[in-house]
């Protein structure tokens, strides 16, 4: 099929090499000329394994290109729309100019019997009324909306592996071409058994909300436990051991630590609270004002522990900050916990280095003022304390003992509760975990 994906971000550049890969005639536009060379050249613009790769694969089959021109859509019977949806600035809620402005753009080229389809994660409500402009600019195209679950550093295997695949249609029903068009989309992927709900267009969008803020509550929900295992002496990673061995719960997303950041987790919650809001629903959600506040009120939490460990107060203090992206085999630093933990200490009078393998360019145009360091032995070289807060093999790797002969004082925090405290400490180290005693 010929499709065309709109927006090529960290969702929308691995969407169009994976359908490509499925063997579908893709182009992908953004209105990045940059970004367009970049992939155009079969380079990545941002860290995601295996992408690169995928690239050079199916730019070698001439079924993948990009492109700046909106005009190249036209013809194409499937539009994927994959742009960003980020937090309005100084406000909750989404900020739709991108979603707006390609749907505007598009508008002109669709033909008959084409489908938009939406993977964007917008406020519930806005795929009714984007139906209805394609419709209105061309009667007998229709729109699709079908979120889009995967997950940085895991992207392009959640693309080609997915769970699941929701489809919501304006008819809510199996019986729409909207369906038969996308399963030959998906064949390859639905060929391989992945489950697919069709949904009506409001229950496709608050799927992905829902999906998300259940995400965000289970992650505040074990760092609410860490206040509590610090209060009582207890220790929050054999809590959640035991408390996922139940299989109604489940261990995964509940490690505690310096909680959750990144380009949609914070920003989908706040959204979805402002839209709740606007329907006159906002009661349902106001637990999730508490998810926001137990996750922010870890970054103060993590700097608080770090004064104690430096002995009370943070001035002049050498402070080595491990990881800079919000979770690691990511280079991605919206809302990233480690960067936000860093620029505090900063502001409070230490002199901080931040290292990361793949982060730190994304982090140096976000906080220039912050130290950096791409070699983590050169960053670590006479540090008063070091802060572990993204989890990357490498700082999980790191021997304590060899460590220990690199710094100035032998004090960690880890920040994301992975090292073997008592190995640390049979080192010589000062350990501090979040929720550990
Ligand atoms: C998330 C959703 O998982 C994905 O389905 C959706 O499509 C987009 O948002 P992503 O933002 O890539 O994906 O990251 P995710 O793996 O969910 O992690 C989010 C944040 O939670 C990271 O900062 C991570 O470090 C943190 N986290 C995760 C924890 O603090 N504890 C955990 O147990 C799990």
């Amino acid at each position: 099929m010929r499709i065309s994906v709109i927006g090529c971000g960290y969702l929308g550049a691995v969407h169009a090499a994976c359908m490509a890969k499925l063997g579908h005639d893709v182009v992908g536009i953004d209105v990045d000329e940059r970004k367009v060379l970049e992939l155009s050249s079969g380079r990545a613009p941002f860290f995601e394994p295996g992408l690169e790769a995928l690239l050079k694969e199916v730019q070698a089959t001439g079924r993948l290109t990009f492109t700046t021109e909106m005009s190249s859509a036209r013809g194409n019977a499937v539009h994927f729309i994959c742009v960003g949806t980020p937090q309005k600035k100084g406000e909750n809620g989404a900020d739709l100019t991108y979603v707006n402005s390609s749907i505007d753009e598009l508008l002109p080229y669709l033909s008959p019997r084409d489908l938009v389809v939406g993977k964007s994660t917008v406020p519930v409500g806005t795929a009714a009324r984007l139906s209805q402009l394609v419709i209105d600019a061309q009667p007998a195209a229709d729109l699709l909306w079908n979120p889009e679950f995967l997950r940085e550093g895991h992207a392009v295997s959640d693309t080609l592996h997915p769970d699941r695949l929701v489809y919501g249609v304006s008819s809510g029903s199996e019986d729409d071409r909207a369906v038969d068009v996308l399963d030959e989309v998906y064949a390859g992927l639905l060929g391989t058994g992945t489950p697919r709900l069709v949904t009506d267009l409001p229950t496709a969008e608050l799927v992905k909300t829902a999906a998300n803020s259940f995400l965000a509550t289970k992650i505040s929900f074990i760092n609410a436990m860490a206040e509590l295992c610090d209060a009582a002496g207890a220790d929050v990673t054999l809590l959640a051991d035991a408390i996922g061995m139940d299989d109604r719960i489940g261990r995964k997303f509940l490690n505690a630590g310096i909680g959750f950041g990144g380009g949609c987790l914070p920003k989908d919650i706040r959204a979805f609270m402002a839209r709740a809001g606007e329907l006159g629903a906002d009661q349902a959600l106001t637990f999730l004002r508490e998810v926001d506040a137990i996750n922010m009120r870890r970054r103060s939490r993590v700097v608080e522990i770090a004064r104690e460990l430096c002995g009370g107060s943070l001035m002049g203090q050498r402070i080595t900050v491990l990881g800079a992206a919000f979770k690691p085999e990511s280079d991605d630093v919206r809302d990233s916990p480690a960067l936000s933990v860093a620029a505090q200490l900063q502001l409070q009078g230490a002199t901080v280095t931040v290292t990361d393998p793949e982060a730190l360019a994304n982090a140096a145009r976000r906080f220039p003022e912050l130290h950096y360091e791409r070699s983590a032995e050169k960053a670590l070289q006479r540090a008063d304390a070091i802060l572990l807060l993204t989890e990357w093999q490498e700082y999980r790797n790191l021997d304590p003992y060899e460590t220990a002969a690199l710094v100035s004082t032998p004090r960690i925090l880890d920040g994301r509760n992975i090292l073997d405290s008592s190995k640390w400490r049979a080192a010589g180290w000062t350990y501090r975990g979040l929720g550990r005693p």
